[in-house]
């Protein structure tokens, strides 16, 4: 039985769950120009991206279970998810977006968020939506719909902050006028009935936590290359991704639960990318060659153990235990 509404161990990391997100389309990142990052080979690129996106998800998650934390008046637990939050996204995912070249100008930049706002309006949310409705999940169907409205808005202002960028003179505009609901993801078991909803529900939140940390490169970029509005639009725009539609999605998922069972799957989540999912890849880049990405991966392995060890110290302290299963 999995222990976490989430699964992002399970359903996230696994060599089977990469296959599943780049068949969906949900690696769009590597659209993006690679100034930096055009010296790995493809294999280290493959690896990269898919490591990516668990540093993302982890950092939205951590940020959720740090709350839930709060909530059952643990603040130690929840100082813990928030430092963790905070490594996975500025150290393990900013190295990682280096290695591949991630973030590229800001023309660059938008290009990608228009491609990956446009296959999210126009195919993704648009078919999890007929499919949650024909399996009777209507609330998911009606949040679905509305995501996929909320992704056309937010090309659209991509798009013409890409002429703006692109022509200074032109008079265009750089739109800020993105406003973020926060939306609060309370303790639950999921709220579909079918299986397919549920693991297509998973499937859109790793796509709005890899939005919100591409958003958040994209928007620091933006301020260091003097562009402040686009900045704002950039941050604003992750604001959405990950306090609203994440979190309307893991309520509906059920991907928040009480601290036990929430370290539970960090510690499972942890020890997987400790024990298995980075020490291969640091193995698959050494072998092509890929020194520099081998070193980083070894050391973000090292990293992932240390922190399961800490969120296993946690759970010890308040008496729990995980189920063998898990
Ligand atoms: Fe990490
Ligand atoms: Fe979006
Ligand atoms: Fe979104
Ligand atoms: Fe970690």
């Amino acid at each position: 039985m999995e222990t976490s509404g989430l699964g992002w161990c399970k359903a996230g990391l696994t060599a089977a769950g990469t296959v599943t997100l780049l068949a969906l389309g949900v690696a769009r990142a590597s659209a993006a120009a690679a100034p930096h990052g055009d010296d790995v080979g493809p294999s280290t690129r493959t690896n990269v991206t898919n490591a990516m996106k668990g540093e993302a998800l982890a950092h939205v998650a951590y940020r959720e279970y740090a709350k839930q934390a709060d909530r059952e008046n643990l603040p130690e637990v929840a100082g813990l998810y928030r430092r963790t939050a905070h490594t996975e996204l500025r150290e393990h995912l900013d190295e990682q977006a280096k290695l591949v070249g991630l973030v590229g100008d800001n023309a660059a930049n938008l290009r990608d968020s228009m491609s990956g706002e446009s296959y999210e309006a126009t195919k993704m949310y648009k078919n999890f939506a007929k499919q949650a409705r024909k399996d009777g999940d209507r609330q998911a169907a009606r949040l679905f719909s509305e995501i996929a409205k909320d992704e056309a808005a937010h090309h659209a202002k991509f798009a013409e902050a890409a002429k703006a960028v692109a022509d200074p003179s032109s008079g265009a505009v750089i739109p800020t006028d993105v406003k973020a609901k926060r939306v609060t993801v309370r303790a639950g078991e999921p709220e579909v009935s079918s299986d397919r909803t549920l693991e297509n529900l998973r499937t859109a939140m790793k796509g709005e936590a890899f939005a919100y940390a591409r958003y958040t490169l994209y928007g620091d970029k933006a301020r260091e290359t003097g562009q402040p509005r686009l900045a704002k639009l950039f941050h604003r725009t992750a604001a959405v991704e990950r306090t609203e539609h994440f979190a309307e999605e893991a309520n509906l998922a059920g991907a928040v639960r009480g601290t036990a069972a929430n370290l539970c799957a960090t510690i499972k989540g942890e020890t997987h990318e400790g024990t298995r999912m980075y020490p291969d890849y640091a193995r698959q880049a050494s072998s092509a060659g890929d020194t520099a990405a081998a070193s980083v991966l070894t050391d973000t392995a090292k990293d992932e153990l240390k922190h399961a060890k800490a969120f296993a110290g946690q759970l010890s302290e308040l008496g729990g235990r995980c189920p063998a299963a898990s």
